[in-house]
């Protein structure tokens, strides 16, 4: 109690700045674990703007070719239903064909948890929100796909345990025994109630290389994603248990790695129909490739494409060195997949 009690007047003063201090506000991060935006996680250049974006706050207007900042993005003053305090995903996407720029946003305090899929115009103005309660408990999100009819939502067990930072500790934790969802959303719905919720395995998926219509079936989605057995959080997770670390995978644990996999979910059944690892794990030494941070053409962004860049980890986390706890791995590939035959094209080494 003597060691919790230090933290007992910042967790409560953060959960009430969120709730009634800042609610409402721009500029007004909505989780209680950061309390200032530096907008440092991704730059997106859209309607003549550039957009610092950061996913716990909401994105900064830069101006070029000075890149002085310019105020909150407002979608030209357009904005209603309080998306411009929300916090906005680093990876929004823009229709190569639309112009239009799609991200999301989440809250894992609010009850229930939700997140919010917002449309911009190629213009630059809001066209579309829709507020979605979560299908499990307060998870982070990061990531999400578009195609060119629909949005692709990834909801992974990485769940906010508040209490937690009354200790100091991390305040995510990772649950082996939860289920990981894909939530399909039609582009121009309006309405939470058209979201189909497709359960998968457990795992997390951090980022989303592309996602689209199969052409060859309309009720079906192909997503690429980087597939994690798990993760610890990328340092915001708590340090699982000895036990834990064990191997509920039935495999030694190695921290945050990822390998490129592709899911196909029927839309009308609600189900995975594929769940494939495109580069096999260490102990087949020709496929072992892990990377994450992956790119494709923009011109193919929601629509179906056959070559995907990512970065790879380096060497020694190829061959099975552990990640160190609470850290990110050295990345020092370029790495350029086929995915039509799931072959590794090329490699980039960078150290
Ligand atoms: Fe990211």
């Amino acid at each position: 109690m003597k060691k919790m009690l230090p933290q007992f007047p910042t967790f409560f003063r953060l959960l009430f700045e969120k709730y009634f201090g800042s609610s409402g506000k721009t500029d007004s991060p909505y989780w209680v674990i950061q309390n200032r935006n530096p907008a440092n996680n991704g730059c997106t250049v859209h309607a003549g703007r550039v957009l610092a974006t950061w996913e716990a706050g909401w994105a900064y207007q830069l101006q070029l070719p000075s890149l002085e900042t310019r105020g909150l993005f407002d979608f030209n003053g357009s904005w209603t239903d309080g998306a411009v305090t929300d916090n906005c995903s680093a990876h929004g996407k823009q229709d190569p064909e639309t112009g239009q720029l799609i991200t999301i946003s989440y809250n894992m305090i609010e009850l229930p948890p939700w997140l919010r899929v917002i449309t911009v115009s190629a213009e630059g103005t809001l066209e579309n929100t829709v507020k979605i309660p979560l299908p499990s408990g307060a998870a982070l999100l990061h990531d999400f796909g578009i195609t060119s009819s629909r949005v692709v939502l990834n909801v992974g067990p990485l769940n906010l345990v508040p209490m937690k930072m009354v200790t100091g500790a991390p305040p995510f934790d990772y649950d082996f025994s939860a289920k990981c969802y894909f939530g399909i959303l039609n582009r121009s719905s309006k309405s939470s109630d058209d979201v189909i919720w497709i359960e998968a395995e457990n795992c997390f998926n951090f980022h989303v290389l592309n996602a689209y219509d199969d052409p060859a079936d309309p009720d079906r989605v192909v997503v690429h994603t980087f597939r994690q057995d798990y993760t610890l959080g990328l340092g915001m997770g708590s340090k699982l248990h000895e036990e834990a670390r064990a191997s509920p995978h039935g495999q030694r644990l190695q921290g945050d790695t990822a390998v490129l996999h592709r899911w196909v979910l029927d839309v009308k059944e609600a189900k995975v129909v594929e769940s494939t690892r495109l580069h096999s794990p260490p102990e087949e030494a020709s496929r072992s490739w892990l990377s994450d941070f992956g790119a494709v053409n923009p011109h193919f962004v929601g629509r179906p494409h056959r070559y995907g860049w990512s970065l790879g980890f380096a060497s020694e986390i190829q061959q099975g060195a552990p990640v160190p706890e609470g850290s990110v791995a050295r990345f020092t590939k370029v790495l350029k997949h086929d995915l039509a035959t799931g072959k590794l094209l090329d490699i980039l080494l960078l150290a």
